[in-house]
């Protein structure tokens, strides 16, 4: 079992990794019941046919969302919001996640507004949660005119990551999260990049805790330098390494014909190709990274055409590009990488034009 820290003074918290880690969430989950304070658990029905057993072995306080994206909406938080209140949730209590990404979005929004807020813990089980959702406060709920678009800064109390969960995780899930871990890589890890392309991870591999823990420390020193993405240059935008890219396929591909992480792959490619036009890197950074995202089963070229002109409309509508212009984020070597925001258009547009088969 290995901790980390993510320091942010007075909302600072622990990150445990390992695989007992699920039995400190139940200790810390005993601890709260011992000071009578109410806990409730939050999971969706994935999880609780998987490990019914561990939920109940939590509390008998239990949400069980549908699985999917869609319940990251307003209908799942207010019934989520009546449940903990049926429960007799009240502002000394805690709310555990214990999921991927939706379960933890959801959850930790209705945390974050329950009574004006409650403790908020995360047990996340998919690899994307592991390395990405859970850690750094992110909350929210999806509304018609986008994703994420309703939501708070809400960080948890703990992260308890136990790597036994991702056994049973579905290899095309493994591998869209295994799209993170190659970003933070390339963003700033140029050993771990290495150990990726040295023996393709499974599930099953016994680095896997120590490939989430360089993440999870990669983010918590992101978030905590940057904590609300307001630096105006770097911070905590650089997480979004291929993800202007990545975006505009899942939306123009329509949400849910690539896995999020598998769009990721793709613009992580997108984002080597256009930084060696820049002359920032080689073509072996390029090829590296081709070879990289495709040794993990992810796309280094579009399923089926999609026009570039209706890429490049969504890339430069995406909500993370502050004042009209658009942000890129750039390689300048394999570990390396910085924002950009005085990208032509037509840059923009000659890249896509690089993913269609
Ligand atoms: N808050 C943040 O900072 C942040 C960062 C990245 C992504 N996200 C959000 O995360 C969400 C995606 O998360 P996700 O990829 O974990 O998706 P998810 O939560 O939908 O999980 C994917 C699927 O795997 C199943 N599953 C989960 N754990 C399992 C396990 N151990 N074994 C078997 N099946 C399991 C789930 O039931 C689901 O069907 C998106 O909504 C995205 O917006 C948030
Ligand atoms: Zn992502």
């Amino acid at each position: 079992m290995t901790n980390l820290k993510v320091e942010l003074s007075e909302r600072s918290y622990d990150i445990k990794i390992g695989p007992e880690a699920f039995l400190l969430a139940e200790k810390a989950v005993r601890k709260l019941e011992k000071q009578n304070r109410p806990v409730a658990v939050i999971t969706d029905a994935n999880i609780y046919s998987l490990f019914k057993d561990k939920v109940q072995a939590l509390t008998k306080n239990v949400i069980v969302l549908k699985a999917g994206e869609k319940s990251k909406c307003f209908s799942a938080l207010a019934q989520t919001c009546s449940a903990l209140a049926d429960f007799g949730m009240d502002r000394s209590g805690a709310v555990f996640a214990f999921g991927g990404g939706v379960v933890g979005d959801l959850a930790g929004f209705a945390a974050s507004c329950f009574m004006r807020g409650v403790d908020f813990f995360q047990i996340p089980t998919t690899l994307l949660a592991m390395v990405d959702s859970s850690v750094g406060g992110k909350t929210g709920i999806n509304i018609e005119q986008g994703k994420n678009l309703v939501g708070a800064f809400h960080q948890p109390k703990g992260v308890f990551i136990d790597t036994d969960f991702l056994k049973t995780l579905p290899k095309r899930e493994f591998a869209a999260g295994m799209a993170e871990v190659i970003k933070y890589a390339l963003l700033c890890d140029e050993k771990l990049f290495c150990l990726l392309e040295k023996n393709a991870l499974t599930r099953e591999s016994p680095e896997m805790a120590k490939v989430i823990k360089a993440c999870c420390a990669i983010k918590a020193g992101v978030v905590s330098a940057d904590e609300r993405e307001t630096a105006k240059e770097n911070g905590r935008a650089l997480l979004n390494l291929g993800h202007t890219f990545g975006h505009a396929v899942e939306k123009c591909a329509g949400y849910g014909e690539y896995l999020h992480g598998e769009a990721v792959g793709l613009g992580l490619v997108l984002a080597a190709r256009m930084s060696e036009s820049l002359g920032l890197v080689d073509s072996e950074c390029v090829s590296r990274t081709e070879n990289i995202v495709r040794m993990y089963g992810l796309p280094v070229s579009l399923r089926s055409p999609i026009k570039p002109d209706k890429l490049v409309a969504a890339s430069l509508h995406d909500k993370k590009n502050a004042a009209g212009k658009s942000k890129f984020i750039l390689l300048n070597k394999i570990g390396g990488a910085f924002t950009r925001t005085d990208i032509e258009k037509s840059l923009v547009r000659e890249i896509f034009k690089t993913a269609q088969k």
